[in-house]
């Protein structure tokens, strides 16, 4: 295993990196999530129990784990709160394993009612969990961080702050009743203050005085990060790599010898609006969404599903200089007589390679697809690489050669124990490219 070990999303999210997270933490100490907050919804299934983390670390979940939430992530301390206390309930114990960022921003009750108002001028199609307007206030300099709530009158003021800001807003631009109060909002995030004080923190002192094993847990993918992604259909955090040194607080000399995995399904989807170029809208669609369970961990929305979309593929690649792909959710393509991937985009007649920086051209995109043979054999739960078929190791073959990266494993159902090795992780990242 990787002393330091990236593990990114390389489509639009929910590309099973829980699943991914959760077996491969049994090697590491220490798994820090670093951006995005509770719109992340990542599943495990261990022990004939489904759990879903929004915001604890996935690796937390193996008692010799310390998890680290980072300064980069927006923390609502009521999700925070409810997941501790259900892992508590199932009997596992946080103390002295879990360190906040007294750095990371907070979710505010007044953030998702700002949320709920953009989404119904705009559509962005988001979760609903405040998170855009979270980050908002802390680039804008109205957010309140972890470390604020050590000093209560200065908080009171801080919360006053953002409330007269939304309440306006919501009143006179939106013109919707705004019914929250400072002190509805004051005591209740004291009260929540005093249930995980105790966890908060020096994250990022943590992660360079761990002498151990690091793996860090990226959420959402590539292809929603607000630089990167398919702008302004995107979250608001850099859920690429390059969210890793300012989501961590660790300069990114510290990642140059880390190992970059990026998670991706054997097909695509999305939830949420924005551009899709390979999505299929009709049987096809839907026989996927069905097969694959496509519903959103975090708000049980159907999800938008298409082929395998190989440019935005090579371009995870690129942007996060991955140094290999996991591919999920293979079986899902069992049955199909035959698999599309597309290798390019049709803009007006033109080729296109790579994904284009204008939102206007990727509405246009038009998919060129490659047609390969399916399998048409079972791949559910192997985990003999031996037992692949030839047909869908060609289709792994042709992920590798279009996009130049390396299929490590892949996963073959939800369980912990459904997945395969196909190659070992190399022992450093200069052997691998
Ligand atoms: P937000 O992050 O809630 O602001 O939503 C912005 C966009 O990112 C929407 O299209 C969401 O559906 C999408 N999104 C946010 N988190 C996830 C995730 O964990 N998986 C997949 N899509 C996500």
């Amino acid at each position: 295993m990787e002393r330091k070990l990236v593990i990114l999303g390389a489509q639009w999210g929910d590309e099973g990196k829980g699943k991914i997270v959760d077996l491969l933490s049994e090697g590491y100490d220490l798994v820090v999530r670093y951006q995005g907050g509770s719109n992340a919804g990542h599943t495990v299934i261990a022990n004939g129990q489904k759990l879903i983390l929004h915001l604890l670390p996935t690796g937390i979940l193996h008692p010799h784990v310390k998890g680290v939430i980072a300064q980069g992530m927006v923390v609502d301390p009521e999700v925070l709160l409810q997941e501790i206390e259900e892992l508590e309930r199932k009997g596992i114990d946080l103390r002295g394993r879990l360190i906040i960022s007294e750095r990371a921003h907070l979710v505010l009750p007044y953030h998702k009612v700002l949320d709920r108002l953009f989404e119904r001028s705009k559509g962005i199609g988001t979760t609903l969990r405040g998170i855009g307007p979270a980050y908002m206030f802390k680039v804008g300099r109205k957010g309140i961080r972890l470390s604020d709530l050590r000093n209560p009158v200065r908080l009171r003021d801080q919360i006053e702050e953002g409330i007269d800001f939304v309440k306006n807003l919501c009143e006179k631009v939106f013109e919707e009743p705004f019914e929250l109060s400072a002190d509805q909002v004051f005591d209740s995030l004291l009260s929540s203050y005093e249930r995980i004080r105790c966890y908060v923190g020096d994250a990022s002192g943590e992660i360079l005085s761990c002498g151990g094993r690091i793996l860090f847990e990226g959420a959402q993918g590539t292809m929603l990060d607000v630089d990167m992604g398919t702008y302004p259909f995107v979250t608001s955090s850099n859920s690429s790599s390059l969210g890793l040194a300012n989501g961590t607080g660790v300069s990114p000399k510290f990642f140059a010898d880390a190992y970059f995995l990026g998670v991706a399904k054997a097909y695509t989807t999305r939830v949420g609006g924005g551009p899709f170029p390979t999505e299929l809208t009709g049987k096809e669609g839907e026989r996927l969404r069905d097969l694959g369970g496509e519903y959103g961990s975090t708000t049980g929305r159907p999800r938008r599903c298409g082929w395998l979309d190989l440019v935005a593929l090579k371009y995870a690649k690129e942007v996060n200089q991955l140094d290999g792909f996991i591919i999920t959710k293979l079986d899902v393509l069992d049955t199909f007589e035959e698999i599309k991937v597309c290798v390019a985009y049709d803009i007006e007649g033109e080729r296109i390679y790579s994904v284009p920086a204008s939102l206007t051209d990727l509405e246009r995109a038009k998919p060129v697809y490659e047609t390969l043979p399916g399998w048409k054999e079972s791949t559910k739960g192997i985990s003999d690489p031996a037992r692949l078929p030839q047909r869908a190791r060609d289709y792994i073959s042709f992920i590798e050669d279009f996009t130049g990266a390396p299929v490590i494993m892949l996963s073959t159902g939800p369980k912990r124990e459904e997945y395969l090795w196909l190659r070992e992780m190399p022992t450093s990242r200069a052997s691998c490219s």
